[in-house]
């Protein structure tokens, strides 16, 4: 520890400087107020001991410029008696305690020393301990800002990237239902072909598909189903375009080379659909929809469930609509026959499923078929 004492009477700083060094303090001397401030300045003192009256600088200004230098530094003030109002006016500047001249008992010298640099000491550490925390609360502060930056900055990224995907998904939409618009456009334009050529064929296979949606519906396939069989009733004949219209429209009855020719436009109906990619089995469904159940169809003689379930419920509606509706070469042979027809071979030809649910349609008096 380094004390500076201050007095101007050599004796008193003698004394004090004896007894402190005694005690392990380095002391340093100085005669008067201007000297004391200069060494302050220089030695930077842990403790000062200043006497309150000196020439040139007294002990009052000597505090007030000490404590605007370091105000952490203690300074014990000594006094000569009957000066209270100056010990009262160096407590109110910021002195730290004051001793008594002649100081007789060094011990009160001693405890006052100590008691000032334990104080000293207390102060310096709660400084610290202060400064550590105010840094501490600074730089988590400055980690907290930075976090919610970067979570502001995250949140603003995401909301871009939603609004994009956003943006796509409805450009997806839109252009999903342009396609369908144009599926749907490009079956009813060959539904309207066929027709041109064959009126009769046309207007089957708009029936076909009625009843043919009116059965998957109440069997309760999927949506995509139903709509992948209303479309393939609409164009399962297409093969027809390959049969020569006088054959197709030939009253009586038939050669069979003739029957044979006929039998090609399930073949020739998948050659012509097999290369557009609908997102339904058109192609299949219409080389399918005159096979049988035990395999007396054509073209492949499919049995059972090798025949897509699709062309099982085309082939009744198909079966059905041809017995219903006259042709100009035959006349029809009527909903009984009809219905006779695929309950008899319900389970043989015809899907057992299938007919039970077109009965049931064909007998509902709600049920009509729009031309
Ligand atoms: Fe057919």
């Amino acid at each position: 520890m380094k004390v500076l004492t201050i007095d101007d009477e050599q004796i008193v700083r003698e004394n004090i400087a004896a007894y402190l060094e005694d005690l392990d303090y380095e002391v340093i001397e100085a005669e008067d107020g201007k000297s004391g401030l200069e060494i302050f300045k220089t030695q930077k003192p842990d403790i000062v001991l200043c006497d309150l009256r000196m020439p040139h600088m007294d002990g009052l200004e000597v505090l007030e410029k000490i404590r605007e230098i370091s105000p952490e530094t203690p300074i014990i003030m000594i006094s000569g008696t009957g000066v209270v109002h100056e010990v009262v006016e160096a407590l109110r500047l910021g002195a730290w305690d004051y001793i008594i001249k002649p100081i007789n008992d060094m011990e009160v010298l001693e405890y006052s020393l100590n008691r000032c640099i334990e104080r000293a000491q207390l102060l310096r550490e709660n400084r610290l301990y202060r400064e550590h925390l105010e840094e501490e609360v600074r730089k988590r502060t400055e980690e907290i800002v930075a976090k919610k930056q970067e979570v502001e900055l995250t949140n603003e990224l995401l909301k871009r990237e939603i609004n994009e995907r956003r943006l796509i998904e409805n450009r997806l939409k839109n252009s999903l239902t342009t396609l369908e618009k144009t599926i749907e456009g490009t079956i009813h334009t060959i539904s309207t072909i066929i027709e041109m050529r064959d009126p009769y064929t046309g207007g089957h296979q708009n029936h076909v598909a009625q009843l043919a949606r009116a059965i998957a519906v109440e069997i309760g396939l999927s949506d995509e189903q139903i709509q992948g069989i209303y479309f393939a009733g609409l164009i399962h004949d297409i093969g027809k375009l390959a049969v020569p219209i006088e054959i197709l429209v030939k009253p009586g009855k038939i050669s069979k080379l003739e029957t044979l020719i006929i039998q090609t436009h399930a073949e020739a109906g998948w050659e012509i659909l097999k290369d557009i990619s609908f997102p339904w089995p058109i192609a299949q469904i219409a080389l399918q929809h005159h096979e049988r159940m035990d395999g007396s169809g054509y073209p492949s003689g499919l049995k059972g469930k090798h025949i897509l379930k699709e062309a099982r419920i085309i082939a009744v509606a198909d079966v059905v609509e041809s017995m219903i509706f006259h042709r100009p070469y035959r006349p029809a042979p009527g909903l009984e026959k009809a219905l006779e027809e695929i309950k008899t071979y319900s389970g043989i030809r015809y899907d057992p499923e299938v007919v039970e649910t077109c009965v049931k349609i064909l007998t509902n008096p709600n049920f009509r078929f729009i031309s």
